[in-house]
């Protein structure tokens, strides 16, 4: 299929072939880094910026890998070390950024939008690697991979997603994205941290953390952000890890090739048992891999256009 976009802001408006071939160019990107000599020339020559607000393991690292093992140059810049901390403008700063000539800006900002704005002021195509609490799309892509690759498909599974619905743009992400594959999205966490109005974004509300794993396909946890809370929504994070996290016994109710997923950071033993971060139904570190492999192929389809060399 033709794939015009210039940008990668959100998953809103993604049709269900677009997912697709951004997942099935993910999976021939993947048989690059199973190779020993991990590189292609394909981007010879382009310039990505990763342009990080806000801290990042998975989701910096591998977009510097997947430029890398595309030949592309990458330049990091963070906001403390650069001169927004001497007053400049994100609009200013980009503007520069511009000047230098870059193919393609990654970025991540804790204002929700971030991404979009700079998408109006400067002319290089813009990924948003996570704006404050509106998406994660990059994270919801390389789920959608890793539970696609395991299940074989994603129409007509349960996903249910634990934690501060409200607060994560992993959720927002993956109940579009996953909504728009046919799967059937359930939530669940503590009131506080559920969406004021879960019917309109296509989800069901879990009653219970019972009711939630049930017959569950795929369980994926999500962080609790306590970097996001401004006020206390729950009693401890005690009480939460006792009513809201995810322990074995949850396990044997929900299907018996359940898939259990976080994006991570994991706070062990608060939303995820150890036990069960580690055990034989966690997929949590293919996660991470197919995450290098989902981004070389966003690189690619946002960046090459007709007159790119092959993989
Ligand atoms: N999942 C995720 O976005 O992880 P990082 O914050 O480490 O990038």
């Amino acid at each position: 299929m033709d794939f015009n976009r210039r940008n990668l802001l959100g998953l809103e408006g993604f049709s269900a072939e677009e997912i697709t071939h951004i997942l099935d160019t993910a999976e021939s990107m993947k048989q690059i880094n199973l190779r020993p000599i991990k590189k292609v020339p394909t981007l010879r020559g382009r310039t990505v910026v990763l342009f990080f607000f806000e801290p990042s393991t998975r989701t910096r690292t591998s977009f510097d890998l997947a430029a890398k093992r595309l030949s592309a140059d990458s330049v990091s810049l963070s906001a403390s070390t650069s001169s927004l901390t001497k007053g400049e403008t994100l609009i200013d700063t980009a503007r520069n950024l511009e000047a230098m000539g870059p193919d393609l800006i990654v970025m991540r900002h804790s204002m929700s939008g971030a991404p979009h704005m700079l998408a109006r002021h400067v002319s290089p195509g813009i990924i948003n690697a996570g704006d404050g609490t509106h998406e994660h799309p990059t994270q919801a892509l390389l789920d959608m991979m890793t539970i696609r690759q395991h299940k074989g498909r994603l129409d007509g599974l349960k996903v249910t997603i634990i934690g501060d619905i409200s607060h994560s743009r992993v959720a927002r992400s993956g109940i579009i994205g996953l909504g728009t594959m046919g799967s059937t999205v359930t939530v669940y966490g503590p009131k506080t941290l559920l969406p004021p109005a879960p019917a309109s974004l296509g989800v069901q509300v879990a009653g219970s953390m019972d009711e939630a794993v049930a017959d569950a396909d795929v369980i994926m946890m999500l962080r609790v952000q306590q970097e996001r809370l401004g006020e206390v929504l729950f009693p401890s994070l005690r009480e939460y890890a006792q009513r809201f996290g995810l322990a074995q016994r949850h396990l044997k109710l929900a299907r018996p090739d359940v898939l259990v997923m976080h994006p991570g950071p994991i706070n062990r033993g608060v939303e995820i048992s150890p036990e069960v971060a580690d055990g034989p139904f966690s997929v949590i570190l293919d996660q991470v891999a197919n995450g290098v492999a989902v981004r070389m192929a966003l690189l690619y389809l946002l960046m090459s256009g007709a007159d790119s060399e092959e993989t």
